[in-house]
Parts: C-alpha cells; sequence; structure tokens
C-alpha cells in the first residue's frame, strides 16, 4: 500500500432525487470541512443509483446537478478529486472480484436491502442485493482510511472492513482497512414528520423532509409543521424524539451542542426554538442555492472538473484494483 503524507478519504452519494438536509448534516457538510486535513476523494455514484428504475435523461440531469450542487457546498477541485463513478470502471471490475468473498448470509443481514426490498417488493433485483459490494469496492480502491457518513451507512462500511480484512488474511496485506467518520450532533436526521424514520428523499410525505433547493418559504413552513409534543421545554428525553431532531438540526448548522441549545432556549418554548431553527436553515443554504445555479449554467467548467476528477481517480483506482488482481492470480502478464 501507498503511504500518503495525509490520510486518504473516500465517500460518494446517489445523484438522484436532490439532496436532502439529511445528507447535508449527516455527511455533506462534514465533505467540506475535512477537505484540508485529509486527501479527499468525492463520487457521485451513478451506478448505485441504478437499482431502482430512473428516467435515462432525468437521471443524466440529475448526476449534473448533484456535481453541481457539490461544488456550490465548498468542495474544491483544488484541494479534493471530484468525479462520477461510473467514469472510473475499476469500481465495476473490483466489484465484482469482491463480490467472491462477500456471503449470501452477510449481505441478507443488511438493513437497508431488507428496508428497499420491502418499498420496492416488484423489482428486487440483484443490484440491490450486491450494493454494499460495489460500495466495499468504492472505498477500498483509494486505499481509504476515513468515511465520512451518515450512521445509516454504518453497517455497510463495516461490512467493507470485514470483506478487507478477510481478503488480506487469504492474500496478504492488499487493502486499507478504512474507519467510518460521523458527525457529532446530526449523523442522523429524522423525519420532520416522523421522528421515528430517516429523513428520506423517497419519504411521499413532502413536509417530511428539507431539500437543499428548497425555498426559504418552504422551509420556514416545514420547521414550523414539524412534528413535536405537548410539553414546550427544548430539551432531550423520553418521548421528545420530534424536539431532539430539530435540536441536531440546530446544532448541525450552527455547530453548536446539545447542551448549549438547552440553555440557549431556556424557558422560551418552541415558536421562538423553531423560528430560530428555521432562521439558521436558511441562512445556511441561500447562499449555497444561489452558487448552485452559477455553477449549473457553466457547463464548461462543470464537465472540466469532472473529467479531470475522473482521471485522478482512476489513475489511483487502476493501481490498487491491478494489485488485488496479482493477488488474486488472474493479472498474468506481471
Ligand atoms: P446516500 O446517497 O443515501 O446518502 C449520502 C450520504 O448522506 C447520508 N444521509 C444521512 N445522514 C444523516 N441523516 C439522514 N437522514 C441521512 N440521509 C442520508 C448518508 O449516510 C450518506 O453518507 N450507499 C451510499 C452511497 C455510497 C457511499 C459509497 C458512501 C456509495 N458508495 C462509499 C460512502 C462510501 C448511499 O446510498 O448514500
Amino acid at each position: 500500500m501507498e503511504e500518503a503524507s495525509k490520510k486518504r478519504v473516500f465517500s460518494g452519494i446517489q445523484p438522484t432525487g436532490g439532496f436532502t438536509l439529511g445528507n447535508y448534516l449527516g455527511a455533506l457538510k462534514n465533505w467540506k470541512n475535512i477537505q484540508d486535513e485529509y486527501e479527499c476523494v468525492y463520487s457521485v455514484v451513478d451506478l448505485h443509483a441504478l437499482t431502482v428504475r430512473n428516467d435515462p435523461a432525468t437521471l443524466r440531469r440529475q448526476i449534473r446537478e448533484a456535481c453541481a450542487m457539490l461544488l456550490a457546498l465548498g468542495i474544491d477541485p483544488h484541494k479534493s478529486i471530484l468525479f462520477v463513478q461510473s467514469h472510473v470502471s475499476a469500481h465495476a471490475e473490483l466489484s465484482w472480484l469482491l463480490s467472491c468473498y462477500t456471503q449470501f448470509g452477510e449481505l441478507s443481514r443488511m438493513t437497508q436491502f431488507k428496508d428497499k426490498s420491502q418499498k420496492h417488493p416488484d423489482n428486487i433485483n440483484a443490484g440491490l442485493f450486491t450494493y454494499p459490494v460495489l460500495m466495499a469496492a468504492d472505498i477500498l480502491l483509494y486505499d481509504t482510511d476515513v468515511v465520512p457518513v451518515g450512521a445509516d451507512q454504518k453497517q455497510h462500511v463495516e461490512l467493507t472492513r470485514d470483506v478487507a480484512i478477510r481478503f488480506n488474511g487469504l492474500y496478504g496485506d492488499t487493502f486499507r482497512v478504512p474507519e467510518p467518520l460521523f458527525t457529532r450532533v446530526a449523523a442522523r436526521v429524522m423525519s420532520l414528520q416522523d421522528p421515528a424514520a430517516k429523513m428520506s428523499k423517497s419519504d411521499p410525505n413532502e413536509n417530511a423532509r428539507i431539500m437543499l433547493s428548497d425555498s426559504s418559504e418552504a422551509i420556514v413552513r416545514k420547521i414550523k409543521r414539524a412534528v413535536t409534543d405537548s410539553g414546550s421545554e427544548v430539551c432531550r428525553g423520553e418521548g421528545k424524539q420530534g424536539v431532539e431532531n430539530l435540536m441536531s438540526i440546530y446544532g448541525g448548522v450552527t455547530g453548536r451542542s446539545f447542551e448549549e441549545i438547552e440553555e440557549e432556549f431556556r424557558g422560551r418554548g418552541y415558536g421562538d426554538f423553531k423560528a430560530a431553527v428555521a432562521d439558521a436553515v436558511v441562512a445556511e443554504l441561500q447562499p449555497l442555492q444561489q452558487e448552485y445555479q452559477r455553477i449549473l449554467s457553466d457547463r464548461g467548467y462543470l464537465d472540466g472538473v469532472l473529467k479531470e476528477g475522473s482521471e485522478r481517480a482512476s489513475s489511483i483506482a487502476r493501481k490498487v484494483l491491478s494489485r488485488a488482481q496479482k493477488r488474486i492470480g488472474i493479472n498474468i502478464f506481471r
């Protein structure tokens, strides 16, 4: 394995359906903040999005939009590598190799597979089942040390570690074994309408989620309508999951801890608190939305960034793929 001077980060996000505040606070804000500390590789994972049916023209547009949004929210192509997954064919190649070292039983235990197959009973395809293997390939191809993700991806990163350790055990040190990295207060942002469920772009109730592209009015309205409880105290505790979720959103945006938020809103009630949460979210997202429109309309710039990103990503990924192929014994011209 190559020793880089900085530790390497890899993470990915699916392009379909836009990004939610959950994506942002659970992962993307962290992606931006760690760019100086780590050597970061970020990918718009379009192959992962194929496990559900997409209209081709819409998918093409959404891949561009996702890349523009990542640039708008501060992923800096001078510091980090940004690329589209399908532009680097090593991902699909390593995924096949790793699938031969991943057990059916392990994949059957993945909660995301169980959830998604319940939601789409008419399309439980093999890709949905082997999805975590492709994710393992994404991560292992970059000799990744750290994977910044929301809490819902914990199980997938653990599987990646298990597969890497198993492979290394069979063939000697081949893959670096990565660690997940979660944000302090907003690793799992919940639905605004049902605090027992994750905030998700596929929730049929629009009021359950905030999208990064939502207007200020929509953000204020959704937060005002967010489910709380009949009490009035801004604190965590039994039966207060709705308030706790708003606290984690507020903390994720402002950088404040739960204790600091409790202190700030002591004796002030939910009305005041919700107004402050809405103000903070609007102030965070508004500049980002303007930048997004600017970048999306500059096609030459966007294409240039992605082309360079896929070349840089490819040159790292090829070496790791070839290392794994040699270890297995299929690369005969070495
Ligand atoms: P995806 O596209 O569903 O989500 C992207 C990132 O956003 C986080 N996230 C959340 N965090 C907190 N609260 C929420 N409600 C919330 N919803 C989403 C996710 O945890 C994720 O970090 N399989 C991955 C994409 C992927 C990947 C990878 C990630 C493919 N290959 C390699 C890391 C490394 C996924 O579907 O994320």
